[in-house]
């Protein structure tokens, strides 16, 4: 929650945590995220699932995806339904259910692309196939309750007492609920998380993909991929770039780092890019700051650069 960014910062200094990623299970209609609050306070990736309107992202997710932080992995789980933007994301013992699977309740599937069908399969079809002791942690629970299991929501949840997916879908659609009250504010908020990355481009930092286009290639240019592995697998990769994930950066590009070395002593033009133009904006600012000034990023990143007519391997 934006409101509560302060705190979470707080928090994270005192249990000494760099944050990383920012995940959002989905697009949210009765509060505003933190999530670019958090980035622009501390260049973290932000993170959603590929169906959500949200305007740029620094990475998009898909089922069977994992997400990856130094040594913790998740399993990426499309649970729609509540929204046709949700996600649950399972790490070992526990499952982050967002508003999908709630404490003795699930999300409503009424508004934002709902369909309680599709929610029906996510929860009977997904997430209680899951082993009975696993955690359920939803991603808020109106009474103040914060931990349940797959076993207890089986048997205490009201919602899953039901012998059919019809059944499911009557009980969804008689629910009659009032709409939030943030809804028409939080909502557009929500979907304008992107970073300004015209800051950059005012500073002189960015290149169009058109002009990428005619740049990659040449002598005096490096292009690096600031993408994580898997991405690159699934998008393609511009051919002749080098890799160096975001993750990294900040050992990379200061005094003693592979890429300060690489500016330094060939002189070249480093062009930072990533998949959508955001892990790259906030490089290009790190690197600047590093004392290469040559740094540039491709605006848009490799979505971009495709759209372009860019080819990729
Ligand atoms: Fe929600």
């Amino acid at each position: 929650m934006l409101e509560k960014v302060d705190r979470y910062l707080q928090l994270m200094r005192e249990l000494d945590l760099r944050l990383v990623k920012a995940v959002d299970t989905h697009l949210h209609a009765d509060h505003i995220t933190g999530l670019g609050a958090l980035r622009d306070r501390t260049q973290c990736i932000t993170v959603m699932g590929e169906q959500s309107q949200v305007d740029v992202m620094s990475m998009r997710l898909a089922d069977g995806d994992k997400l990856r932080i130094e040594g913790v992995s998740m399993d990426v789980i499309y649970t729609p339904g509540h929204t046709d933007d949700s996600y649950s994301f399972l790490m070992q013992d526990r499952v982050f259910t967002g508003d999908t699977l709630m404490i003795r309740g699930t999300g409503r599937t009424d508004f934002q692309n709902g369909d309680p069908r599709a929610q029906y399969e996510s929860l009977f079809g997904r997430l209680l196939r899951l082993p009975d002791e696993t955690l359920v942690f939803p991603a808020h629970d109106y009474k103040g309750d914060t931990v349940s299991t797959i076993a207890e929501e089986r048997v205490f949840n009201p919602r899953l007492q039901v012998k059919s997916a019809d059944e499911y879908v009557a009980l969804m659609n008689g629910l009659n609920l009032s709409n939030p009250k943030m809804m028409d504010v939080a909502v557009p908020a929500n979907m304008r998380q992107g970073l300004h990355q015209d800051e950059v481009a005012r500073r002189g930092w960015a290149y169009s993909a058109r002009e990428a286009l005619d740049l990659a290639g040449q002598p005096d240019v490096v292009l690096i991929d600031l993408r994580e592995r898997s991405e690159r697998e699934r998008h393609g990769v511009i051919p002749g770039s080098l890799h160096a994930p975001y993750p990294d950066l900040r050992e990379n590009i200061n005094e003693g780092g592979i890429l300060h070395g690489l500016a330094q002593t060939t002189g070249k033009q480093l062009i930072f890019y990533c998949a959508f133009g955001e892990r790259s904006a906030m490089a290009v600012q790190a690197a600047q700051d590093a004392g290469i000034t040559s740094a540039r990023h491709i605006q848009g990143g490799i979505a971009g650069w495709k759209e372009a007519g860019g080819s990729t391997r």
